[in-house]
């Protein structure tokens, strides 16, 4: 009320009438200034991991892994390992901020303790090509794609992901102005033959970036055949593209050997290679790693330096020693135990329950499972009554950007222990039946 009609308006006048403004009106608020096309394009991307319900007592969020099950009284004394040497550790960071400072910029990928122990880690388990200067350590795949995004893509350029994909690649790259191609995804992953046909060098806008899941397509669970692995990157070749890989859970493989990642095929240093802890560990980690193609590793260094500088080095070299002592192989054989039984506890009460209205996807890795539902049930508004529950899970349908959505539920089984899964779907199948039409029918296959 006390904004007196005399005062500039907000956004107009000096700098300093606009603070006399803002004082003079005692308002509380502060006056915004204008935001960027940039963060305008942010505002109407539907925000991650938003919206999460206060009262979860079912969490089936795809993703959430058993922070239970992890070793905390071992990372404990991992990270307190470092305390003797706490001067040393800070001398050497400061020692790299200084080098930083004098150009020397491959500090800023992260502390070489950690490169060099996830690379090793990469070429044993993965049988990822890389070598420890084509490490980058971040704060997660998101940052990585946000990084990416900047530094590939410009605004009105095409993007090509799966179609249905991960919602996290369509917000980093609708932000940066991306125009997603979706390429639809079918039992055995991206299916090659319907991947555009680019000519890079007559089109100003066309893609030059495809980001994949081969290891375990998210969010439908299957798996990139390996006469496809081969076809996709006979096709990049071909068209100039460079493939981003996101192998998200590779190292979380339920049954069977992991086909060797997209990256271990590449010999020609062609394919961007991201990982995360999030899945193998916890995600309130927050650290991640990329291989980058060696072109590649000065122009992200750079990008580096003008938004974090480098990871978090305290947390970044005590996952370096986690990986070095051999605790981070078995923190995995013991998860990916508990996991199976996880998962097969779901997949019989979805078989109890719902065994006549879902197709259950595959289930061989990770933390999550796709159970799909008939065409012209709504997957979303299933999802929202089940919040009242207090039961959560990802619904399928926003994940589409191109062909037509399907519907389903991605159900994570990672943060439940079994009893928990089986009672959280006998609650959720009511909701389920009430909501798919002709219930009672068999489903499609
Ligand atoms: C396909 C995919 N990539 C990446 C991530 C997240 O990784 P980060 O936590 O490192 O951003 C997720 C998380 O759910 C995911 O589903």
């Amino acid at each position: 009320e006390a904004s007196a009609s005399s005062q500039p308006a907000s956004g107009e006048g000096t700098l300093a009438d606009r603070i006399q403004h803002r004082r003079a009106s005692g308002s509380a608020a502060p006056t915004p200034v204008p935001l960027t096309a940039w963060a305008e394009r942010i505002a109407r991307i539907p925000l991650l991991g938003a919206g999460t319900a206060a009262n979860v007592i079912y969490d089936f969020r795809p993703g959430i892994g058993a922070a239970d099950a992890f070793p905390w009284q071992r990372w404990r004394r991992i990270v307190g390992w470092q305390d003797p040497v706490d001067q040393l550790v800070d001398n050497r960071a400061q020692y790299r901020e200084n080098a930083v400072r004098r150009g020397q910029w491959d500090a800023l990928l992260g502390p070489i303790e950690t490169r060099r122990a996830i690379a090793a880690w990469l070429r044993r388990s993965r049988a990822v090509r890389c070598e420890d200067e084509q490490i980058l350590i971040a704060g997660s795949v998101q940052q990585m794609l946000a990084l990416l995004a900047r530094l590939l893509v410009e605004p009105g350029q095409g993007l090509i992901v799966e179609d249905p994909s991960y919602v996290g690649f369509h917000a980093a790259f609708l932000a940066e102005g991306a125009r997603l191609q979706g390429v639809p995804v079918d039992q055995s992953g991206l299916r090659v033959d319907a991947l555009p046909r680019i000519d890079p060098t007559s089109v100003a806008d066309a893609a030059h970036l495809a980001v994949v899941t081969p290891s375990h397509q998210y969010p439908t669970g299957v798996t990139l055949s390996l006469e496809r692995r081969l076809a996709l990157l006979e096709w990049a070749r071909r068209h100039g593209v460079l493939v981003v890989e996101d192998d998200y859970d590779g190292d979380l493989r339920l049954e069977g050997q992991p086909l060797e990642a997209l990256r271990g095929l590449d010999d020609r240093d062609e394919v961007i290679y991201l990982g995360t802890f999030s899945k193998a560990l916890y995600p309130a980690m927050r650290l991640g790693y990329a291989v980058l193609p060696r072109w590649l590793v000065e122009p992200v260094a750079r990008a580096r330096a003008a938004s974090d500088r480098h990871p978090t080095w305290r947390d970044a070299l005590a996952v370096a020693r986690f990986i070095e002592v051999g605790e981070l192989e078995r923190h995995l054989a013991r998860v990916r135990r508990l996991y199976r039984l996880r998962r097969d506890a779901l997949v019989t009460a979805l078989h109890d329950h719902l065994g006549d209205v879902v197709v259950i996807g595959p289930a061989e890795a990770g933390i999550h499972l796709l159970a799909g539902l008939p065409d012209g049930t709504d997957d979303v508004g299933i999802a929202h009554n089940a919040e009242q529950l207090g039961i959560e899970f990802s619904p399928l349908s926003p994940h589409y950007y191109s062909t037509s959505p399907r519907q389903g539920m991605l159900l994570g089984f990672g943060a439940l222990p079994e009893e928990q899964l089986a009672r959280g779907i006998q609650l959720l199948a009511p909701l389920v039946r009430a909501a798919v039409p002709n219930s009672g029918e068999a489903c499609r296959s």
